[in-house]
């Protein structure tokens, strides 16, 4: 694989084929900046929200899941700032028609005055504000304006007061919640890295003032964690101090993760420290208040906010790109032919985002007796490591190269010295193709071990 471009379109294409992401609304032609999630694309979503559960929530006492309306009273926005300032640089050609984000065009002064798509004279900057907006209710007034949440943030900062009274937490607290968020973006670009509908994985942890640099540096080592958790090569990813000039309205310092695309370094993640901003802005607007008492100190004062803000569709591309493997491999060898070498795709998924942990085959489609002990061992598998698939269409070889491109990390086989000499089941790994021979009686503690107990 040469050239950059190649790779991302070997990305969407294997996407399309084997059922991970579709493009959204395809049949009529799409909808820019949408994607919509097939089977698998699905399975690998909800594995990586397990492992962000696991990581950040779960066993924790003091981190509280939430899960918010989409649609919030349009005061929210005011008093975030978004309303005013959630806006990006756009441009639009005189000649074409066609819109740009400014800060997105390459090139010198006099390019960036010229359209990227007809060379037309580019007219004078504007913000655009990113938000989609809507009417609730059946009557379109400036008093029913209201607007899909750009940011899952916002959801936790208003129930702030619900947590402390329903919860009784003491600080530091955090507050969880994965969800949708929508931004009408200017370019939509790079398959799912900027698209108008996406997911975020957002923690508010609400902290002293006095002590936010040691919940900031928490949050920092267990982000690596958890892209260690996905698989993701720790060597890709790139920590980036924000400067003062680029940092969100909110944010007293900010880290960004950046991650190796094959279109270059950009924003994985990034984890904010929002001072008191969130609380003191929603306690002036609604006038209810949003203050902490220390019961310990006999202090009442407004939490300060770490943020450590994932998109989880930007999760899923980094690994799809990290997994993306071509090699050349023997085929399945036929009685009496050479081996010949095949080129062949593989995503080297962790086991714990793989779709299916293992694949159970019979080694021929036609033999009932392969069939049914197959089947009985997938079943028995199945209870212990539920992610598991039964396949028995096409010839062994079409199985293991599906397999492969959906990133199952083993593949177990049954053949006649299974059922003739009950000489046991081959194993096949992914990544080396190597294939082991394993007792039967052996083969789910085998398995277990191999995909590190995860299911
Ligand atoms: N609450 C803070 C916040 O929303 P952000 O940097 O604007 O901060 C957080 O967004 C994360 O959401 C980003 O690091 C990225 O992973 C993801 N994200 C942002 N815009 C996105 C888009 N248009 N498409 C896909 N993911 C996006």
């Amino acid at each position: 694989m040469d050239k950059k471009e190649d790779k991302m379109d070997a990305i969407v294409a294997l996407c399309k084929r084997r059922g991970f992401v579709f493009q959204g609304s395809e049949i009529y032609g799409g909808l820019a900046g949408t994607w919509d999630y097939g089977p698998f694309g699905e399975a690998l979503k909800w594995n990586i929200k397990e492992a962000w559960y696991r990581r950040f929530v779960w066993g924790k006492r003091n981190m509280f899941k939430v899960d918010a309306a989409i649609l919030m009273n349009q005061k929210v926005w005011q008093a975030s700032g978004h309303a005013a300032g959630f806006a990006d640089p756009l441009v639009e050609c005189k000649k074409c028609k066609h819109r740009f984000r400014a800060d997105q065009i390459e090139g010198d002064a006099a390019t960036k005055k010229k359209c990227p798509d007809c060379g037309g004279e580019l007219g004078a900057e504007r913000k655009f504000n990113m938000m989609f907006e809507t009417h609730v209710g059946a009557i379109q007034d400036d008093s029913s304006i209201s607007y899909l949440r750009p940011e899952t943030a916002q959801g936790m900062f208003v129930n702030f007061k619900n947590i402390l009274d329903t919860q009784h937490p003491r600080l530091p607290f955090g507050m969880a919640q994965i969800g949708k968020a929508f931004r009408n973006e200017i370019a939509p670009r790079d398959f799912l890295f900027r698209s108008r509908e996406f997911e975020q994985m957002e923690i508010e942890y609400f902290v002293n003032p006095k002590k936010w640099e040691e919940s900031f540096e928490y949050f920092r080592t267990e982000m690596k964690g958890f892209m260690n958790d996905v698989g993701l090569t720790a060597s890709k990813v790139h920590e980036l101090e924000v400067p003062e000039s680029d940092r969100a309205h909110y944010s007293k310092r900010t880290i960004d993760f950046e991650y190796d695309f094959p279109f270059g370094k950009k924003e994985l993640y990034g984890l904010a420290y929002r001072g008191d901003f969130d609380l003191k802005q929603h306690s002036d607007f609604s006038k209810v208040g949003l203050s902490y008492y220390d019961e310990e100190t006999k202090e009442r004062f407004i939490p300060h906010c770490i943020e450590p803000s994932f998109g989880l569709d930007r999760t899923v591309l980094a690994i799809l790109c990290d997994a993306y493997t071509e090699d050349e491999m023997g085929s399945v060898k036929e009685e009496g032919k050479e081996e010949k070498k095949e080129k062949r795709v593989y995503l080297r998924l962790h086991p714990r985002v793989a779709p299916y942990k293992v694949a159970v085959f019979p080694l021929l489609r036609n033999k009932p007796e392969l069939i049914k002990k197959a089947e009985e061992i997938f079943k028995t598998i199945q209870k212990e490591i539920p992610m598991t698939d039964y396949d028995d269409n096409g010839n062994i070889g079409k199985r293991y190269r599906r397999q492969d491109e959906i990133g199952t990390p083993l593949c177990v086989t049954v053949d006649f010295e299974t059922i003739e000499k009950g000489n046991g089941v081959t194993v096949r790994d992914r990544d080396s193709g190597k294939q082991e021979r394993v007792a039967e009686a052996d083969l789910l503690g085998y398995l277990k071990e191999r995909i590190g107990g995860v299911n």
